[in-house]
């Protein structure tokens, strides 16, 4: 009976996180795809002599098999080491969470993902965003959101991301998602424990092999302290309560408490055997239409006016000092935990910034007007014509030459443009060492 009782226990988990698609895909990367397939068994091979794990070789081959990308990569050099990425944050990480929680979230809607993959995928983008070339230079396939469990495959991963989402729980009221990162750390704490219930359950049935074959789309137990984790997040606790016309003394006081809750995150994902985990800082919204345009500034004074570029200095100045503070207490952190924790800021501010003012040394045309929710026309953004939400609000022909796609997310060609400067290795702060796969 106990056994009887664990053995459908096990199934009803594996059957929450398995498709028939999953079998397809796996079958298809070890049969069909020997490109993939020796990818695949190299990145295996040099997974084990990076990190030194032990581990059964049976079960890491199929995990890598499992979890081998299954689309074309823009990005030839494959990272070594990371098996799989867990990410946190808001819409700039979201692959399709706040789609699935909020019917009126614009990306449910085309043209929200006319890139890729051609139709809305839930990203608030055109296409792909940071956290899936992070994906792509791993070999992995994208992530798939938590919140949808019953399609997804987890095995190289999952996305905790929403759109609206924020680092603090302060705004959850007034920001359009109330997925925190406190909600997110404990949907991830969640699927953990799920994780590690099935493969328990799993080793007290005799002969149930099935769960190291790529029949399972959950990952191994080692999964936890081999991942890359990714946490991006803050933009929405600062555009929010200006938005709301907070006063400027209030804000300035809050933003401590921003970089505060993302440390939590961070030291919680510690805990839990994370040791490797990037964090993304918030990137220049000050310089967005949609907050330069339908933001009133008028209480601000001399800093709710635009700089020389064109960016509300209030915004610029709220994200540069909550940048700045995320950024030593990532490196008071590093150096506190530096015997079993990689932890590093990725300055992506500086580069978007970059990208949206000097647009032509990165061969876009356009770096902050938009291409969708301005009649497709450069200069004519519409303040109630919103990219996916007004049938008026067309995009422009080619986002390719765009930097920023509705007014307040990146082009996917901008967050290529974006990985591409993140590769170089000059943004970690401190130092983050990429390895690379030799092939
Ligand atoms: C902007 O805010 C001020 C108060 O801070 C208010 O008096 C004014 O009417 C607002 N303007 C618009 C266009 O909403």
């Amino acid at each position: 009976m106990e056994i009887e009782r664990k053995w459908l226990q096990t199934f009803v988990l594996a059957f929450t996180f398995c498709t028939l698609q999953l079998a397809t895909i796996c079958n298809g990367v070890r049969n069909d795809s020997p490109t993939l397939d020796s990818e695949a068994s190299y990145a295996a091979g040099h997974h084990e002599s990076c990190h030194g794990t032990q581990y059964d070789g049976s079960s890491l081959e199929t995990v890598a098999s499992c979890g081998a990308a299954d689309h074309e990569s823009d990005f030839h050099a494959k990272l070594c080491c990371f098996p799989a990425i867990f990410s946190f944050g808001s819409s700039v990480a979201d692959t399709g969470t706040s789609v699935l929680v909020r019917v009126d979230a614009p990306p449910n809607n085309f043209p929200y993902g006319r890139t890729f993959p051609g139709y809305s995928s839930g990203r608030w983008s055109d296409g792909r965003l940071l956290i899936d070339f992070w994906a792509e230079i791993l070999g992995l396939p994208y992530l798939d959101p938590f919140v949808k469990s019953g399609t997804s495959r987890f095995n190289h991963g999952a996305n905790f991301a929403c759109g609206g989402g924020t680092a603090t729980d302060k705004y959850t009221n007034i920001a359009p998602s109330f997925f925190s990162l406190s909600l997110q750390l404990y949907q991830f704490k969640k699927f953990k424990s799920q994780v590690l219930e099935t493969h328990r359950v799993q080793e007290l049935v005799p002969g149930s092999g099935h769960m190291k074959d790529c029949g399972s789309t959950l990952p191994p137990v080692s999964v936890f302290l081999d991942a890359l984790y990714i946490v991006a997040a803050g933009a929405n606790d600062i555009w929010y309560p200006v938005l709301q016309g907070t006063p400027i003394n209030d804000m300035r006081v809050a933003i401590p408490e921003i970089s505060a809750s993302i440390m939590r995150t961070v030291e919680a994902l510690h805990e839990e055997g994370a040791r490797n985990i990037l964090v993304e800082d918030v990137y220049p919204a000050g310089c967005m239409l949609v907050a330069i345009k339908d933001g009133n500034y008028t209480r601000y004074g001399d800093l709710g006016t635009l700089d020389s570029d064109g960016c509300v200095k209030l915004l610029d100045h709220l994200i540069q000092l909550h940048n700045a503070i995320l950024k030593e207490e990532i490196a008071a952190f590093a150096r506190k935990h530096s015997d079993d924790l990689s932890i590093a800021l990725v300055d992506t501010y500086s580069i978007r910034r970059d990208l949206m003012t000097n647009p032509a040394k990165y061969g876009f045309k356009y770096g902050m007007d938009t291409c969708c929710g301005s009649d497709g026309m450069p200069g004519r953004y519409k303040s109630d014509e919103k990219c996916g939400k007004s049938p008026r609000a067309q995009p422009c022909t080619d986002p390719k030459e765009y930097v920023v796609w509705d007014g307040l997310h990146y082009t996917e060609a901008a967050n290529k443009a974006t990985m591409k400067a993140i590769l170089s290795g000059a943004h970690f702060h401190p130092e983050f060492t990429l390895r690379w796969n030799q092939s």
